[in-house]
């Protein structure tokens, strides 16, 4: 056996002796580092004759692979090891059950936005998200309301008490958004069409009655595209509703209206029945105000600098209240944020009451 072989056999078995990756790194280091012994002789092949410096030349650059390969391979074992035994140590029971007594339940809000992202989910939708926090300009002037415009009075906005500095540093009077339409500017401001997402989430009005609360939750449609249009925005929302309602004929009706944002615009009442004081969905003659849509303002695409000559598209957006009072049956707006446990039990979900289109929304 040559000095290299024994070299060798004593390095390699170092290195697969080290317990653990600190001490691998020790044998490494001692081996290859700036002052490790296969270093130590490589400095020493200057001294030789140019026959022996290429042979020994040869044999140490082997050496220096296969010490390395094998601190590789160490590593990977030492690595597997140290997961298999956090894996082992971090491990959670997941199957034990639920004590009855600390069960929660999914509040009908949460409930009601899982169904319908599940819905426009597999219609292609992606969910798209603001600040709660917003200012004039994402909440108003981008959607086409002029400054002194009457329609920023009909929102009863909340105004925050001092002014802020806004995206672009300049100091702005910052609002809680009215509406979720606001997350239709971000979304134009910052992505590149096509264009298709839905944005569920908190918006705020001074306002306070059985079918008004100061704060309530909204889901806003926003599709942009070359080519889509009001037949398209018809179809999704009847496809929609249809779904989120469970009755196959609800019929749709899509009504002339205004707002700053959309033109055309339209709001859309579903069909039902209210014989004998009660509130039944479907093809009943009667009719139920639900949402607010239209194709995009070309103001507005403008104002999110989207060439407006070559895209074009629809929006929407709802009130989540409204539409799972309708479906669970609830009467009362101002309930759903009162947190009595007794309202929770009778009208909540089981937690593990997942919904998905496949398997059906609800119950
Ligand atoms: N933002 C409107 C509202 O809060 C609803 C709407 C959204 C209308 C998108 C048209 C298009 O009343």
């Amino acid at each position: 056996m040559t000095a290299l072989d024994g070299l060798k056999n004593e390095l390699l078995a170092q290195i697969g002796d080290a317990a653990d990756l600190a001490r691998l790194e020790e044998a490494r280091v001692a081996a290859l580092g700036k002052k490790g012994r296969v270093t130590a002789m490589m400095k020493e092949l200057g001294g030789l004759s140019p026959d022996e410096r290429r042979e020994q030349g040869q044999a140490l650059n082997a050496l220096k692979d296969e010490v390395a390969a094998a601190v590789e391979a160490r590593r990977a074992v030492l690595q597997a090891d140290e997961l298999d035994r956090r894996l082992r140590a971090e491990r959670v029971d997941v199957t034990l059950p639920v004590r009855p007594e600390v069960q929660g339940r999914i509040h009908p809000i949460s409930q009601t936005m899982d169904e319908l992202v599940a819905i426009f989910a597999e219609m292609g939708f992606s969910v798209a998200e603001g600040p709660d926090v917003e200012d004039d300009f994402h909440n108003f002037t981008a959607l086409n309301f002029p400054p002194g415009h009457p329609a920023r009075e009909m929102h009863d906005t909340f105004y925050l008490p001092d002014a802020a500095p806004g995206d672009d540093g300049e100091r702005k009077r910052m609002l809680l958004r009215t509406h979720t339409s606001p997350v239709q500017v971000r979304t134009m401001l910052t992505a590149t069409p096509p264009i298709r997402i839905i944005a569920p989430g908190r918006t705020y009005r001074s306002d306070y009655d059985m079918t008004h609360t100061p704060m309530f939750h909204q889901v806003e449609g926003l599709v942009i595209d070359e080519k889509s249009h009001m037949g398209h925005l018809k179809g999704c929302l009847v496809d929609f509703c249809r779904a989120f309602f469970d009755v196959d004929d609800l019929p749709l009706r899509f009504r002339p209206s205004f707002f700053p944002f959309t033109e055309p615009s339209a709001e859309v009442d579903i069909g039902c029945s209210r014989k004998g004081g009660e509130l039944k969905l479907g093809n009943y003659g009667d009719w139920l105000e639900i949402l607010g849509c239209g194709m995009v303002h070309p103001n507005v695409l403008e104002a999110c600098g989207i060439d407006s000559t070559r895209y074009q598209g629809f929006a929407f957006g709802m009130g989540i209240e409204r539409i799972a009072m309708l479906k669970y049956g609830i009467p009362d707006l101002r309930t759903f944020f009162e947190a009595d446990l007794r309202w929770l039990k009778h009208y909540g979900f089981v937690p593990l009451d997942i919904p998905s289109v496949a398997r059906g929304l609800t119950r």
